[in-house]
């Protein structure tokens, strides 16, 4: 890892995380590198990490795909609602969360009461670049990915707004985006 000079020290990052005092959710898009970052997020403050998307999967013992094709999406929303309840009521730590769950009324507020939500946010060529990595996402299933992420974007930066961190992935490495995280809560906190 490349140590940059304005980079938190070692120290400066464990008193960070003696402050945080709420689970950090990140949120935002599929694609944007909520999970990749928030691993390393939770490293580097040595806190223990969640994916959302794996847990629902772990609770089910489906993955999201099966999930979709046999019950469909209000089902999975609110599987996913119990299961960002249970990480939340954890405390401190690091969570990904899945692209639509913070749209979602009950696990927004849940959200926004009992958690830190950090929106990581990028560019349309950089999520559409990056979900062509993986063909598991049921919503873009047969789809056209650019079509479906520029309109759900669209519709859900509304409720992305609302968080109060926000944080843009120019498309470098998580790690920068990790460390910018950092910062800014550093600020907030
Ligand atoms: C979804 C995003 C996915 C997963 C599900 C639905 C969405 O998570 O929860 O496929 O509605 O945007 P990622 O954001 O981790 O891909």
């Amino acid at each position: 890892m490349t140590i940059e000079q304005d980079d938190l020290s070692h120290a400066e990052m464990a008193a960070l995380a003696k402050r945080v005092d709420r689970p950090i959710a990140l949120i935002g898009m599929m694609g944007v590198g909520k999970s990749t970052v928030g691993r390393k997020l939770a490293a580097l403050l040595q806190l223990p990490f969640a994916d959302a998307d794996d847990e629902i999967e772990e609770a089910a013992q489906l993955s999201i795909g099966e999930i979709f094709e046999r019950f469909g999406e209000e089902y999975f929303r609110d599987g996913e609602r119990r299961v960002i309840e249970r990480l939340v009521e954890g405390g401190p730590g690091v969570i990904a969360t899945g692209g639509g769950a913070f749209c979602q009324e009950e696990t927004r507020q849940l959200l926004l009461e009992k958690a830190i939500p950090v929106w990581l946010d990028a560019d349309l060529d950089v999520l559409v670049e990056r979900v062509g990595r993986k063909d598991t996402r049921p919503l873009l299933k047969d789809r056209d990915s650019r079509e479906v992420l520029s309109q759900l974007r669209e519709a859900r930066m509304p409720f992305y707004r609302q968080a109060p961190i926000h944080i843009t992935s120019a498309g470098g490495p998580h790690q920068a985006t990790a460390m910018r995280i950092l910062k800014e809560l550093d600020s907030w906190l």
